[in-house]
């Protein structure tokens, strides 16, 4: 059994000072473990154990952890004098702009954030500025940040859910204490891939804007079904909201362009963050210059207010720069490297589950994949909370750390696989994951 008595003493002191012990509550899961260290694929407790990691901090970590040239552009922009000045331009923002503009022709321009709560809470301001209207469409199932907009509707219990409604909207299930009822009200949640409901809220009330990720993986990864993404641009276009695609995990992850480059659907507003600048704090709101040109409207009743004390900080904005230069490198091999490994534990996954007897599937879009314990692909979270074995996916995950494999302890969150990982330390998971497999139908038998 691997032991974590030094997590356990920093947790302790943690205590005394922090709530529970663990900034971000998102991370205060079992096993508790410290970390202290991390290099490529690997990770280091404070014990001494040895971890590969998929996880990757929530996805961020596309290059893999502390990567050489990620870290080497930051000691030189630090080095160099470079600092925060709170006034006016710097080219080192023009740089990561022209880098994302002018190879995603969808993003005319764009703003610079330190997360992507931040960037979501921007673009729906901006649709609400532009559009005059007040109502937004999210998914059920879908995470967007922790903003009052959108914190609601993620993992919904089914007890609380209730049946599927199709056509029709779920009521706001919030996520957090302390969202105005009347702020609730503004909120319409929708079935994923289901057209309908949109075509059903739009039919009743005035939207600013529909956000949602091109594809879920905030419960592992539900991918669109054909047509759903452009059903949406069409309905975008007829009811006259703004198609804000929430890329924060898939954008620069799938393909340079994230998911709009992948499907060939264009939003009208996109946001990035994680991968684009490989663990560093960065975010992105961008898109049509129509749109982004509300955030320097000459009336200032009409101009959208966005400022932020730390935006384009030099050391997040150099990782930024240094991240795209590599994802652009040799014509995309991050991409062609992530694609195979995925493919490659992809199989492994299928392989181990079928000659166990257990019933799964693995959805996977090049580095990014879920085991889910059901016979299909889901297609939204109530066909996936109603099909999905939760407890053997809790018990896999608790076993898989224990054998020294970090998938993220709690069901049906995503793996990333990054530019760091080895076909070795594939194989070797897929292995593990065998023995995984079989304590946690051990511990079911019992
Ligand atoms: C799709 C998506 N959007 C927005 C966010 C919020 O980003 P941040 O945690 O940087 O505020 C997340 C975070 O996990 C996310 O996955």
């Amino acid at each position: 059994m691997r032991s974590y008595p030094n997590s356990e003493k920093i947790l302790q002191h943690n205590k005394r000072y922090i709530p529970g012990g663990v900034v971000s509550v998102n991370r205060s899961v079992s096993p508790q473990i410290a970390f202290v260290k991390a290099r490529g694929a690997l990770l280091w407790d404070a014990d001494g154990n040895e971890f590969i990691d998929y996880h990757a901090a929530f996805a961020p970590y596309i290059l893999g952890h502390n990567d050489l040239d990620v870290t080497a552009a930051v000691e030189e922009v630090m080095r160099s004098g470079a600092s925060l000045y709170g006034a006016g331009t710097t080219a080192l923002e023009g740089e990561v702009a022209e880098l994302i503009c002018t190879n995603l022709p969808w993003i005319e321009s764009l703003q610079i954030v330190n997360t992507g709560s931040e960037a979501t809470a921007q673009a729906i301001r901006c649709a609400r500025g532009v559009t005059g209207r007040d109502g937004i469409i999210i998914m059920q199932g879908g995470y967007n940040g922790w903003h009052n907009d959108v914190a609601g509707n993620l993992m919904t219990p089914l007890a609380t859910l209730g049946p599927r409604i199709s056509p029709g909207e779920y009521p706001f299930h919030p996520i957090s204490a302390g969202i105005p009822k009347a702020h609730q009200q503004l909120v319409h949640s929708v079935n994923y891939n289901d057209l309908d409901s949109v075509r059903w809220v739009c039919e009743r009330y005035p939207m600013a804007a529909l956000i949602t990720e091109p594809v879920l993986q905030n419960i592992g990864i539900v991918p669109p079904l054909s047509g759903y993404l452009e059903g949406l641009r069409a309905l975008a276009d007829e009811y006259g909201f703004v198609l804000i695609f929430d890329e924060v995990k898939t954008g620069f992850r799938h393909a340079f362009g994230g998911y709009s480059e992948v499907s060939g659907v264009r939003p009208d507003l996109a946001v990035y963050g994680k991968a684009v600048a490989n663990g560093f704090p960065m975010a992105i709101v961008g898109g049509k210059r129509e749109l982004m040109d509300a955030f320097v409207h000459p009336d200032p009743i009409r101009r959208v207010l966005l400022a932020g004390t730390y935006n384009a900080h030099p050391v997040p904005t150099a990782a930024t720069i240094a991240t795209l230069r590599r994802l652009l490198a040799d014509n995309g091999a991050v991409y062609r490297h992530g694609e195979a490994l995925g493919a490659r534990m992809e199989q492994g996954l299928i392989d181990v589950t079928r000659r166990l007897g257990i019933q799964a599937t693995v959805s996977r879009i090049g580095s990014a994949f879920c085991l889910y314990f059901m016979d299909h692909v889901p297609v939204d979270w109530h066909d996936l909370a109603t099909h999905h074995d939760f407890t053997l996916d809790d018990r896999f995950r608790k076993e898989l750390i224990e054998r020294g494999i970090y998938f993220f302890p709690l069901p049906v969150k995503q793996a990333s696989i990054s530019a760091a990982h080895t076909e070795e330390q594939i194989d070797r998971t897929i292995e593990t994951a065998a023995a995984a497999l079989e304590a946690a139908l051990l511990v079911e038998a019992r």
